[in-house]
């Protein structure tokens, strides 16, 4: 029997990446420095931002908005039950209480007529998520919030992405990307925050160094690189290092070329796989939206599939096939099931999504024989 091996997700890098790091290397500028300068201006102009400030995660990025908007205890952020963890745990980092929202089935965002039953007096903010590429629908999401309560987008998986004509990372107060390997562009880890709010920018690039009142690089350039700056904040070490910020900058500009690839594939799987109607596709984004195709996310329908979907998953990784849930439903992981006493029905578009997601792979170092592959065992699955 036929078998090849085919990873959900492979980091596309190489020697364009390795040459980049010789400068930083080379000069000894290692931390936060020119490089990281050049990739953030980059990063902002190709997501239409006046600010983007480079940070170690996603993670890390989500906190520093958090913060730099003083939520802290006795504040709500309403976040989607089905997402990464991270995007609920930052909330808790900061004192303050998540709130999850259910999901769409169909499109694993956030639903927003469940947001507007989630809104208390003390809604701070609200986390859309971009799953998987797709950009949350920010207009019904607006819609239903009160005019004080800003979103902030989680948008990990949405470098490139766009929601009726705007890039990702310009939809709400302010966004947070992620570098990690598994997203379409990578400096192994990394994250960005976007915003076109002066205030808070200045703050949350503060706030990643420690509180520290100017940069290290400003302060070596500046007439006295002798004095250390103030500290007014209680800051963190959010700081990318310009080896990263190197690698960023070569990886930015192949971004637009990496999810052309991922369209194109996407659409062939959409085409290949129509006729099984147990698997359904991923949704496309509305009029004038781009998907960013972090990952293709199919929904295993368990009322007609042949086989459970986990069962479905090991039959392909039986043949070298690695698949994945699209991610999970945060209110069923112990640490929040216990904390805040949610039962799985209370969000029941997670929980779905949860048990029957299924991530298939699709990066930029699969071949043409790689994508029919799949498709044939996915098809001799249902047979
Ligand atoms: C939706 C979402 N939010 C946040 C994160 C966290 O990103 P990072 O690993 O860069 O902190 C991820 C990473 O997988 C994610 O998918």
């Amino acid at each position: 029997m036929e078998k090849r091996s085919i990873a959900i997700s492979l980091p596309c890098t190489g020697d364009d990446e390795w040459q980049a790091t010789r400068e930083p290397l080379t000069t000894g500028w290692l931390t936060q420095g020119p490089k990281v300068a050049a990739f953030e201006k980059a990063f902002a102009e190709r997501h239409g931002v006046s600010h983007a400030l480079a940070t170690t995660s996603c993670t890390t990025g989500l906190h520093l908005i958090l913060v730099a908007m003083g939520i802290g205890p006795g504040d709500e952020v309403i976040v989607p039950a089905f997402t990464w963890v991270a995007t609920a745990n930052v909330v808790v980092y900061c004192g303050a209480t998540p709130v999850f929202a259910d999901v769409d089935r169909a499109t694993c965002n956030i639903d927003p007529a469940d947001v507007a039953r989630r809104i208390t007096p003390r809604t701070k903010a609200v986390i859309a998520v971009h799953l998987f590429g797709l950009c949350a629908d920010m207009d019904a999401l607006r819609a239903v919030l009160p005019p004080e309560v800003p979103i902030i987008e989680d948008a990990a998986c949405a470098a490139g992405a766009a929601y009726k004509g705007v890039p990702a990372g310009a939809l709400g107060l302010a966004a947070a990307f992620s570098f990690h390997p598994r997203k379409s562009i990578t400096t192994g880890e990394g994250g960005m925050v976007t915003t076109n709010d002066d205030a808070l920018a200045d703050v949350a690039n503060m706030l990643r160094n420690h509180g520290a009142s100017i940069s290290e690089e400003q302060r070596h350039k500046g007439p006295r690189p002798y004095l250390l700056p103030e500290f007014n904040l209680l800051g963190y070490n959010y700081r990318m290092t310009d080896l990263q910020g190197a690698v960023g900058l070569v990886q930015l500009q192949k971004l637009d070329r990496f999810i052309a690839e991922r369209e194109q594939w996407a659409a062939f799987y959409r085409d290949a796989l129509a006729g099984l109607g147990w698997l359904c596709m991923p949704q496309l984004p509305a009029e004038g939206g781009r998907h960013a195709w972090q990952a293709f996310v199919t929904y295993v329908d368990p009322e007609t599939a042949p086989l459970p979907r986990n069962e479905i998953m090991a039959r392909l990784q039986e043949r070298g096939i690695s698949t994945r849930p699209g991610t999970h439903a945060v209110h069923l992981l112990g640490y929040y099931r216990e904390r805040y006493g949610i039962r799985p029905d209370d969000y029941p578009g997670a929980r779905d999504c949860d048990a029957n997601t299924m991530a298939i792979p699709l990066h930029n170092r699969m071949s043409k024989e790689d994508y029919e592959y799949v498709v044939r065992c996915l098809r001799e699955i249902a047979d």
